[in-house]
């Protein structure tokens, strides 16, 4: 159990360069499944006041990623990855003895909820906790040529978590020792034992170009596929000289009857949308009761809904509109709609269908006295 007065502080060294994985960006700030890698981390912690310590050069990238939090502050890491730990460590007051430091590898994005709690409920117990796998591949030493026992053999990750005030002790002790790889081994120097709680292989630290491109394939496979669909209609009004279609004017004998431009097409594609992510529909959001939203540019509403699908992971990746418009013609304007579209959702032309049928004459919309719009949309989240 861990007692209500504990106070748990986070601790994120993120101040690396990823050489040997050598991308065009440090690993912790490389996108996997639409965000940063250090974002997934962070996800991970929200319940904690977290310290991440960032190299100064990569501020930018640091409030990109850290953007959607409000519990974390950075500070400037070291040279090593040791110092940069010791550097935030220095940055916190009011450390009591009792409260628990949780280090976390911003290149660990797989590590599980109930893991941090497993090693955090350890740590509260005994001082001192860390996750690690037991290793499973045949162990090869070359140099004496011979098979080692891996029995009790274990590969060391994070979370760990010690105490404060052994951290401290052994950070400040082992102050210009370099040969210490993690803090799970300076707190054995200092004669403490640290426990291990048995974690798993998906809890690997990306290190290299092959681990980056795993991750991209652990990531792909847990994401879904969902496809959703709005609809919308607008009766034709008396006057007027256009109709607003996908966000372009489209010269017409009459008008649309609406509240804002009257853009099936744009009303339709956000409630398709919002519904990838339970948002209730477009009047939720900008109810027609509401003056500021008269005459309103319609892609408004879609940048709004494309922003809350972006913030609950959501990436939208095509688009599929099906009009029914007996008049006017949309055939000589579907390139300039499909271009607008394209800008305002930054997906290709190719990933935008849109397909204009009139309805033979038939019912309401075949007699001319409006036009409807239904829209697919294929969200991967
Ligand atoms: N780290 C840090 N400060 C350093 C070096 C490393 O905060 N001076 C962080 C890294 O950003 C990473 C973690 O420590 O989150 C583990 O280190 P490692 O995997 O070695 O990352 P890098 O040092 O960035 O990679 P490389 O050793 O390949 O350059
Ligand atoms: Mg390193």
């Amino acid at each position: 159990m861990v007692k209500s007065s504990t106070k748990i502080r986070v601790i994120i060294p993120a101040a690396g360069s990823g050489e040997r994985l050598g991308g065009d960006l440090p690993k912790q700030y490389l996108p996997l499944g639409g965000k940063p890698v250090l974002t997934h981390v962070l996800e991970k912690f929200k319940d904690y006041p977290i310290t991440v310590a960032i190299s100064p050069d990569h501020e930018d990238l640091y409030r990109q990623a850290s953007n959607d939090f409000d519990n974390t502050q950075f500070i400037a890491g070291g040279n090593t990855r040791k110092q940069s730990i010791y550097n935030a460590l220095q940055s916190f007051s009011n450390l009591n003895s009792n409260d628990l430091i949780l280090i976390h590898d911003a290149a660990r994005p797989f590590v599980r909820a109930d893991e941090i709690e497993a090693v955090i409920a350890k740590a509260a117990e005994t001082g001192a906790a860390t996750l690690a796998s037991p290793l499973s591949a045949t162990l090869f030493d070359s140099k004496t040529g011979e098979t080692v026992d891996r029995s009790d053999k274990w590969a060391i990750q994070t979370p760990q978590v010690f105490r404060a005030d052994w951290l401290l002790e052994a950070h400040k002790r082992f102050k210009d020792d370099d040969s210490f790889t993690d803090d799970s081994g300076l707190i054995r120097a200092l004669g403490h034992e640290v426990a291990l709680v048995r974690s798993g292989r998906h809890n690997f630290k990306i290190t290299t170009m092959q681990d980056y491109d795993m991750a991209q394939t652990l990531i792909n496979a847990q994401s879904r596929t969902i496809t959703t669909m709005g609809y919308d209609i607008h009766a034709f009004a008396e006057g007027g000289d256009h109709v607003t279609l996908g966000g372009i004017k489209i010269p017409h004998s009459k008008g649309m009857n609406a509240h804002s431009d009257g853009d099936v097409i744009l009303h339709a594609l956000t409630d398709s949308i919002l519904g990838a992510i339970g948002a209730g529909d477009i009047g939720t959001h900008f109810p027609p009761s509401d003056d500021q939203w008269k005459n309103a540019d319609s892609a408004i509403f879609v940048k709004h809904a494309l922003d809350l699908l972006q913030k609950h992971g959501g990436d939208l990746i095509h688009i599929d509109i099906n009009l029914q418009c007996q008049a006017p013609k949309i055939a000589p304007h579907r390139d300039a709609m499909i271009e607008n579209l394209s800008k305002l959702t930054g997906l290709s032309p190719s990933s935008i269908g849109l397909k204009a049928t009139t309805l033979e004459g038939l019912g309401a919309l075949g007699r001319e006295e409006g036009i409807a719009a239904y829209v697919m949309t294929t969200i991967k989240s």
